[in-house]
């Protein structure tokens, strides 16, 4: 998988699998725009000649296009886009669920994708080629209760994400949603009940539900992104790739 020279756009690359993704991206020799609200844990590839970081909010419009007009400047193309970036849901009831949480919930999973993704299309369909993986999870495919927010918002990323391989498939441009299982980052804690016990939540409720016995750990989310980036993932495109040990059979 020669990923050497290309380009690729990172969201959400400074958290738990972004980190992880950025890794074995510039390890591959590809240039990396790697962005996050908090770029603090990317600071090891400040002297790295093909990375460059992004701090900053998504959510706003000319933030977007910043990050793509200056990774086009800089590196005269943008082969792909992962979206990574999300927020979890604390397991709460609906009717203790504010509209403001549900709305927030909503922009950064799924809004901001759409920001992400429009404008990688502008860029992509000038090139006439150009690959997207967006991220979701195996809780469209295996509810919790309480995460009724967050599993609203990731099932419209697959739903999203379909639409677009079909709309851009004429410009060979290749989009496909991942879907992660529960993943040894600091998010999974995220999705306990607000009075739940964290330690005993990872071990005993979501390490347990992956018949392959073990959390997912960022790395494995990483190796599929970046099968999804390379070249042999040509003909792959509006396919939900599972990476979750079997959680979602
Ligand atoms: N961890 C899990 O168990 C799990 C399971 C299924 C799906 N997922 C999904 O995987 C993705 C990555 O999760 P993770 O576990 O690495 O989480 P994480 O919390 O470690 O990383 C998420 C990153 O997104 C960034 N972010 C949030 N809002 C942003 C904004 N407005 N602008 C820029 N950056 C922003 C955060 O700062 C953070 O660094 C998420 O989309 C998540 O929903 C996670």
């Amino acid at each position: 998988m020669s990923l050497q020279g290309k380009t690729f756009i990172i969201t959400g690359a400074g958290g738990g699998m972004g980190k992880a993704t950025v890794d074995l991206l510039v390890q591959a020799g590809a240039n990396v725009v790697g962005c996050d609200l908090n770029t603090s844990h990317l600071k090891a590839y400040e002297a790295v000649e093909n990375f460059v970081s992004f701090e900053g909010n998504l959510l706003e419009e000319q933030t977007v296009k910043h990050v793509f007009k200056e990774t086009e400047e800089r590196f005269g193309k943008i082969d792909g886009l992962a979206n990574i970036a999300g927020i979890a849901q604390s397991a709460t009831p609906i009717e203790k669920v504010s509209l403001t949480d549900f709305h927030r919930i909503m922009d950064i999973n799924l809004t901001m994708m759409f920001l992400t993704c429009r404008e990688a299309a502008i860029y992509m369909k000038k090139q006439n080629q150009g690959r997207i993986v967006n991220i979701g999870s195996v809780s469209t495919t295996r509810p919790r209760p309480g995460l009724q927010s967050y599993i609203a918002s990731k099932g419209a990323v697959e739903s999203f994400t379909k639409a677009l391989a079909l709309e851009l498939a004429e410009h060979h441009i290749n989009v496909n949603v991942l879907h992660p299982g529960p993943a040894d980052t600091t998010m999974l804690g995220k999705f306990t009940k607000e009075d739940g016990d964290v330690d005993e939540a990872r071990k005993e409720i979501f390490e347990k539900s992956v018949p392959l016995g073990r959390l997912i750990q960022p790395k494995d989310i990483a190796g599929s992104i970046k099968f999804l980036l390379s070249d042999e993932a040509s003909m792959i495109t509006g396919t939900v790739l599972h990476v979750d040990g079997g959680r979602s059979i």
